[in-house]
């Protein structure tokens, strides 16, 4: 069906389509993948309402049973974006594959933001150089994104940065409860943009911060595993990637083994598709490993960080001599418009 609405849902009057408009379901698929509970609460609506509203929804949406046949043939349309390095698309099997969620994982410095950038304008590549030809929606918790940076890695790519920096929609996430928002919103801005990737740097960190202490740590990750299954409806509903980043939390009672973790536990690690790992290495070398993957083999790879951004060790990706001369003119215009 072509973009059903909440109004489509039969049965829905006034009184409730007011209620469910004023907790924030604007669209229908927002009311197919919230919980029932969550529903409720929100918007004040009595359960047997609720609950005949989300069977509504998704049955509008074919959320349902499908055939293994169906199944195939939607895997099939999957596409690869490369990350513009070599070694880490081998690593990933010929890039990040869309209707996938990847988790970056490391401490700080250690390449998260850097390739979520990069990603920003390899997505913009056409297919046929291993991009995805399309937008990217950019949910930023930490306020490390620097369109500066995505303009050089564009202009690198032989991309043009203002173009680039065009077809990245940005959000600035201020707390959990926003950055939620922001992805109930999503569905509406992936279905009319053509966005082929979303980036949420970090996932984690606003959770972290919010819900301190083990008495609040159910609520918490109750909440993170609405917000990532969400995102996962995103990918595989709209064929586009999801990467999302997560840092390294310490646990001081590891007596043996590794006492660095990924944070968001049990919850994170279960509905991440791929997790890297990265960490800086020798000589500014920073290495990549797969740590949990249905398909990938643990294997790692190295890459450095440089001024055109992420690049194999042995890279002869080089800037466009002309847009360097042009670059500081440039750039001065870009800051007066940001
Ligand atoms: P946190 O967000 O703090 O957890 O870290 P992160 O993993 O997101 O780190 P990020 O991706 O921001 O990497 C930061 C590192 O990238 C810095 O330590 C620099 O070494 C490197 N870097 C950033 N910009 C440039 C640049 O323009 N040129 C070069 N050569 N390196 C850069
Ligand atoms: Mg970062």
């Amino acid at each position: 069906m072509d973009d059903p609405k909440i109004v489509d849902i039969s049965g829905i009057g006034e009184t409730t389509a007011a209620k469910l408009k004023a907790a924030g379901f604007t669209n229908i698929e927002a009311l197919a993948v919230t919980p029932l509970r969550e529903l409720i609460e929100k918007s004040g609506i009595g359960e047997k309402t609720a609950d005949k509203i989300t069977n509504a929804a998704r049955e509008l949406l074919g959320l349902d049973f499908i055939t293994a046949m169906e199944l195939y043939e939607r895997r099939k349309k999957a596409q690869r974006l490369t990350t513009g390095s070599k070694n880490f698309d081998d690593l990933l099997a010929g890039g990040i594959e869309t209707q996938t969620m990847v988790e970056l994982i490391g401490e700080f410095g250690s390449g998260k933001s850097q390739l979520c950038m990069q990603f920003c304008a390899t997505t913009q590549l056409p297919l046929e150089k291993g991009g995805l030809g399309g937008k990217v929606l950019f949910l930023d918790t930490e306020g490390t994104f620097y369109p500066r940076r995505v303009h050089d890695m564009a202009k690198s790519f032989g991309l043009d940065p203002d173009e680039v920096l065009n077809n990245i929609i940005y959000a600035r996430c201020y707390n959990s409860d926003h950055q939620m928002l922001l992805v109930n919103r999503a569905f509406r801005l992936v279905r009319e943009e053509n966005i082929k990737l979303i980036i949420v740097d970090s996932l984690i960190s606003h959770f972290r911060g919010e819900y301190v202490g083990r008495e609040n740590l159910s609520y918490r990750q109750q909440k993170l595993n609405n917000h990532i299954h969400k995102l996962l409806r995103l990918a595989e509903g709209y064929n586009c990637a999801v990467v999302i980043t997560n840092q390294i939390q310490s646990n001081p009672a590891a007596f043996f083994g590794d006492p660095n973790r990924p944070a968001g536990g049990n919850v994170l690690a279960h509905a991440s598709t791929h997790r890297i790992y990265l960490r800086k290495s020798k000589a500014g070398t920073r290495v990549a490993k797969i740590i949990d993957s249905p398909c990938l083999p643990e294997e790692s790879t190295t890459f450095v960080i440089t001024s055109n951004g992420i690049e194999d060790p042995d890279s002869d990706r080089t800037m466009n001599t002309e847009a360097v001369s042009t670059e500081v003119t440039e750039q001065v215009e870009l800051l007066e418009k940001t």
